[in-house]
């Protein structure tokens, strides 16, 4: 039996102080905005180039870039420069960012203003999901109590260093958290990617150098300065450091957000009686997909379970990717091609539509798998599903390989390689019976 448990860094307050942890008066209580004052006494330049670096912070959103690095290919000299932070939220069964923002959103603040102060930005806007009421309003209110104690607005704690934080609410579309989607947006153009180069730290919102940073990346800025970049780096494994909000959900006994300290393995965080705690009706695991509903999934062998959250490991190892933090447990009772089907159809209906490939392609995944899992397969339909994913995806190699501008086409690929390479002959045989 597991005992592994949470390591509390970005969630301490919020799960200690549940009377108070989104007001100003319970966030300084609990040492909030220090790391601020801290912040504001170092060199700018050495906050992203020692502190963050040496802290091996890859970023929150899915993609794991490494944040220091992507502050650091902000052109020199060239200003005004933006810090754009994704709220969106759009990743199905993903729900870290959300809390973070409902309950601790002076802390999000906090990260905004070392981040700005780091990176040389004096206006930063906030992206949030357009769904989230009480995040809104409880932002908004720590947005105007902040600038009214100082923390943000002109010269902020007296260091001549000012920030205004525009917070900005999207009109629900998944797309509009694709970073380039989301400048257009922002901007009042529609959501759609961007082709790269340039890439948003060259030409971004209004053509101007930005950095688009996730909800939970900058929360986590202020422990960094706090602790030292250094002695963040030692929790966590190899390049994965520190710790990750993980969002738990499917046929686990104890569904939530567990932030726990990357090495874990996967087993602990779903069997765990602290964390995820066990299947229901103690079943067993079919499968589970690791990362988001983009991701390419994992099975309840051993050797998937015993895997450990480490961001390199679990995409060398078995093409997965560990992206947003989400982790979708199924067990021994699913029918794996519903669940490929009804990812398909979240899929095709968020299509912006701008790539031919993702438009036609991901509604002619959806209907192969309605045809499959409704009773209606033909046995060459797995066959032809990832011929279809060879056209937006070629060689299969979601999300790594293309013929799309950003990854929505060959993410809706990873499901029917999922089949293909753990279920093939339970999807054939489905397919036979009906047939
Ligand atoms: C279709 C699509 C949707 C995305 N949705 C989100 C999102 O909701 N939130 C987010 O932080 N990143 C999202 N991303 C990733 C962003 O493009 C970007 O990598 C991220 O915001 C960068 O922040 P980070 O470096 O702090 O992770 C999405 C990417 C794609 C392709």
């Amino acid at each position: 039996m597991s005992n592994a448990t949470e390591t509390r860094i970005i969630t301490k307050r919020l799960r200690d102080r549940t009377e108070d942890s989104w007001t100003l008066a319970g966030f300084t209580a609990s040492g909030g905005y220090d790391a601020l004052r801290k912040a504001l006494a170092m060199e700018p330049a050495a906050i992203g180039a020692e502190q963050v670096a040496a802290a091996g912070l890859r970023g929150r959103g899915g993609a794991g870039f490494p944040t220091g690095t992507k502050w650091s290919f902000l052109p020199e000299g060239n200003y005004p420069r933006y810090l754009v932070v994704n709220g969106d939220e759009g990743e199905p069964s993903t729900f870290k960012d959300r809390m973070l923002v409902e309950r601790d959103p002076h802390q999000l603040l906090e990260g905004i203003a070392i981040a700005s102060y780091a990176i040389g930005c004096n206006k930063a806007f906030i992206y949030l999901r357009g769904e989230f009421a009480l995040g809104y309003e409880r932002l908004e209110a720590a947005r105007r109590d902040a600038m009214a104690a100082g923390f943000l607005g002109d010269n902020i704690l007296g260091s001549g260093f000012d920030l205004d934080v525009v917070i900005h609410r999207g009109a629900g579309a998944y797309i509009c958290g694709e970073e380039t989607a989301l400048l257009s947006s922002l901007e009042g153009d529609r959501g759609q990617p961007r082709i790269r180069p340039p890439f948003p730290a060259v030409a971004g919102l209004y053509a101007k150098p930005t950095v688009v940073n996730n909800v939970e990346t900058l929360a986590t800025l202020p422990h960094i300065v706090a602790m030292g970049g250094e002695e963040y780096a030692k929790l966590g494994v190899n390049r994965s450091t520190g710790t990750r909000i993980f969002s738990v959900s499917g046929h686990v006994n104890r569904p939530g957000n567990y932030e726990v300290e990357l090495g874990m393995t996967f087993r602990d965080l779903i069997f765990s009686p602290e964390l995820a705690g066990g299947i229901r009706d103690g079943r067993s695991v079919k499968f589970f997909i690791p990362g988001g509903a983009s991701s390419q999934w994992l099975t309840g062998s051993d050797e998937h379970l015993d895997a450990p959250l480490d961001m390199d490991y679990v995409q060398q190892t078995f093409g997965v990717m560990l992206g947003s933090g989400a982790v979708m447990v199924y067990d021994d009772t699913t029918n794996p091609a519903l669940v490929a089907w009804r990812l398909a159809k979240f899929f095709a209906h968020e299509s912006c539509g701008k790539c031919t490939p993702c438009r036609e392609g991901t509604g002619w995944i959806e209907k192969i798998l309605y045809r499959i899992s409704h009773g209606e397969g033909r046995p060459q339909d797995l066959d032809l599903l990832l011929d279809v994913g060879d056209n937006i995806s070629p060689g299969l190699n979601a999300p790594f390989s293309q013929t799309t501008i950003c990854p929505l086409g060959p993410s809706s690929v990873s499901a029917v390689v999922s089949l293909q390479n753990y279920f093939r002959d339970e999807v054939i045989a489905m397919c036979r019976a009906t047939a």
